[in-house]
């Protein structure tokens, strides 16, 4: 096993699909402390803390996620210290080796996590140190604190990776639903009530435009944090010439011309948890997009709307009801939504009050920021599955598209076509509409005369107002739902994606 270079990848087994759990039993804190582990507070403590101590200030429950990373940054480190003469070739030698069989152990599920060696860090390090005497050097101008911003850093980066194809895979369906249906129009809401016509692709496109932005901020997150903390030690770097530069090339904290990308202070460096705050920030608005379009979908298969039908595999029963079919899947990921946006409150509201540089409350933050991942990546994956199942009632489309009044505001236009200025048209449109609704008749049924009744300036060719097609050819401009450019964006959205 080599760490990377240069890739941003730092899985140990790509192919591995192993999800390795964490410790197994909380319950005994106390076994090994009174041994004394290899990698204890020696010397200055004499005892062990309490079992509740160590109950509460554990965070192998949670960061054992990081192993992966922790382990790679451990082989680089342990690297450089060879090259910075710390280590003998034979102790290199022997610490990955210690490493390596660590890792499959932990693949296996057979490493043996011990709560009261508190975090991932300390796990991995006492294991080591345990089997290869050499271990007790690996710490050599580290720090946890630098260790777990690495860590944390090259985790999110991984995740980042997986995420994006995921939004990809989301948009492409979005597209794909717009495709399979590009002919079906709808009523466009606003205030939920009925607007004017949109083609259904140019409203599945909408979240589209959403989706690139939330990709395009999540990139900008990756280049953000794709900077090595590693030699920052706990707070003012370290006496010894470590080699910053050679960790940072080997974990693949690099530009695009290969210069290592390294953190420029210290104390920034162990303390800033920037990156986590911005990953959950773009991830409460991506959260939020996908609940608007839950929300959507929910209303649209409601047999008030009946636009949709969404696929059993997505939906349940009622436990009571018999007739009954929920959109489940729409309705958590909404809900989800809620605790993303609660995740970046957390974090913004623990690091408020901080003073320079670590402090211990920063262990908070992995939780947040594990739950913002697992959240958003379950979401996006399922909303791309559900999409791939729905499909589209035409028949209940149309009808609602069919209500003339869509197109009152293509009326005042015909009327400022023929010089009317359009305060005066959206006037004289509305008593037509109101005299529609007086007599009962939907606007397409109001006779000539009674439009010049109203107007004089309406002539024989306002009933071709209402010829939907037309309407839809007419809606010419970028961005707009006409027939043409609708079709444009989706060419340049199926291009744009499968490109990519
Ligand atoms: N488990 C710790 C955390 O998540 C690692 C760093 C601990 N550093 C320390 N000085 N106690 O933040």
């Amino acid at each position: 096993m080599k760490p990377d270079h240069g890739r941003p990848r730092n899985r140990l087994d790509p192919k591995s699909n192993v999800a390795p759990s964490g410790p197994a039993d909380q319950s005994d804190p106390q076994n090994d402390m009174k041994k004394g582990s290899p990698v204890s507070r020696s010397g200055r403590f004499s005892d062990g803390p309490s079992a509740d101590v160590a109950q509460f200030s554990q965070s192998i429950s949670y960061d054992w996620r990081l192993w992966q990373q922790d382990i790679l940054g451990s082989i680089a480190h342990a690297m450089m210290l060879k090259e910075i003469g710390v280590l003998t070739a034979k102790e290199l030698r022997a610490i990955k080796k210690g490493l390596e069989q660590i890792a499959a152990e932990i693949l296996r599920g057979e490493f043996p996590w011990k709560l009261e060696l508190e975090d991932v860090h300390m796990n991995i390090e006492a294991e080591l140190t345990r089997r290869v005497p050499a271990g007790a050097k690996l710490h050599t101008g580290r720090s946890r604190n630098d260790q777990v911003a690495l860590d944390v850093r090259m985790w999110l980066r991984d995740e980042i990776h997986e995420l994006e194809p995921e939004i990809r895979s989301l948009q492409a369906s979005l597209v794909a639903l717009g495709d399979r249906f590009s002919d079906v129009v709808i009523p466009g809401y606003t205030h939920l009530q009925r607007a004017q016509p949109v083609y259904l692709a140019h409203h599945l496109l909408a979240y589209v435009e959403m989706l690139e932005r939330d990709r395009t901020r999540i990139e900008d997150c990756a280049w953000r944090l794709n900077v090595c903390p590693l030699g920052s030690g706990a707070i003012a770097g370290s006496t010894l010439p470590l080699d910053r530069g050679l960790v940072a090339r080997l974990l693949g904290f690099t530009d695009e011309k290969g210069n290592p990308r390294l953190t420029q202070n210290s104390m920034d460096a162990v303390s800033d948890r920037d990156f986590m705050i911005e990953f959950c920030s773009l991830s409460a608005l991506l959260a939020v997009h996908l609940s608007r379009l839950s929300e959507d979908l929910i209303l649209w298969v409601s047999s008030e709307f009946n636009f949709i039908k969404i696929s059993d595999a997505y939906t349940t029963g009622s436990s009571l009801m018999p007739q009954k079919k929920n959109p489940d899947i729409a309705e958590l990921t909404r809900g989800k939504s809620g605790r993303v946006i609660g995740n970046l409150v957390s974090l913004l509201t623990l690091l408020k009050g901080l003073p320079m540089s670590y402090n211990r409350d920063l262990q908070e933050d992995k939780e947040r920021l594990f739950d913002t991942v697992e959240t958003v990546r379950a979401c996006v994956r399922l909303m791309d599955g559900m999409l791939r199942h729905t499909s589209i009632v035409r028949p209940s489309c149309a009808a609602a598209a069919a209500d003339p009044a869509l197109l009152a505001t293509d009326l005042a236009d015909y009327l400022v076509l023929k010089g009317m200025p359009f305060r005066q048209a959206h006037h004289v449109v509305g008593a037509v509409v109101a005299h529609a609704e007086r007599t009962g008749k939907p606007l397409d049924k109001v006779s000539l005369a009674e439009f010049q009744a109203i107007d004089p300036r309406f002539s024989g060719d306002v009933m071709k107002i209402f010829n939907l097609d037309r309407a839809m050819a007419r809606r010419q401009l970028p961005g707009a739902p006409g027939t043409k450019e609708v079709r444009r964006q989706l060419a340049r959205w199926r291009k744009t994606l499968s490109n990519s």
